[in-house]
């Protein structure tokens, strides 16, 4: 599985951590990291750790953390070498998780797909590093190709502040760059589990 970061999936992660469930089979990348040292308090690898990893007790064999403290571009191209080995997949394939675990931000960006960026409309690349401008700041995200390939994507949203992206997202005319999050809106094995404050502007479902 591919998981996100952020403030919404902590109280989802440490719910998973307390299920009996045998971790052993299971393999943990992220879907993007922001270019910060693992321990960073805006780590998306340390929120998980805690919330997740240590807690669940899934073996360190079976966690593939960005390298983010690495130069992003270089850190991109580790993490997929990283990933190919795993899946066992020669350069240039695009790995086909079982889940992956997506968010959304106010503005529908998804993974660290942010409105304007060009990678956006990139469906053969798997990784980049890419510069948020308006966090001042450098990524290492998958790609769209890896996104839409999952067997199964499951979209976590909540609160008030994600309404009026969900429903352009779900009800508005098809704006990919406007609003990343809209890569998934028929994509078909995606589930979107949205709280009633977030969904509450969906009009219709294109
Ligand atoms: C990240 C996430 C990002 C997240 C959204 C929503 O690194 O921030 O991967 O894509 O899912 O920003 O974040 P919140 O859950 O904090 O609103």
């Amino acid at each position: 599985m591919a998981l996100s970061g952020g403030s919404t999936p902590k109280v989802m992660f440490e719910w998973m951590a307390k299920q009996q469930f045998d971790w052993s089979q299971v393999h943990i990348f992220w879907v993007d990291e922001r270019a910060v040292p693992p321990d960073h308090e805006q780590s998306n690898f340390r929120m998980t750790k805690a919330a997740l990893i240590d807690p669940a007790g899934i073996p360190a064999a079976n966690v593939h953390r960005i390298q983010s403290e690495l130069e992003p571009a270089r850190a991109a191209r580790v993490f997929e070498s990283e990933m190919l080995d795993v899946f066992g997949l020669a350069p240039e394939n695009v790995p086909v998780f079982d889940v992956i675990h997506l968010g959304m931000g106010s503005d529908a960006h998804t993974a660290s797909l942010f409105p304007g960026e060009p990678l956006i409309n990139d469906l053969h690349a798997v990784s980049a590093a890419v510069y948020v401008a308006k966090l001042n700041m450098w990524r290492i995200t998958l790609l769209p190709a890896v996104l839409l390939a999952a067997r199964n994507v499951a979209v976590l949203a909540c609160g008030p502040d994600k309404n009026a992206a969900i429903g352009r997202v779900f009800s508005g005319d098809e704006d990919l760059n406007s609003y990343p999050a809209q890569l998934l809106r028929t994509a078909p094995q995606t589930l979107w589990f949205l709280d009633e404050p977030a969904a509450c502007q969906i009009t219709s479902f294109l």
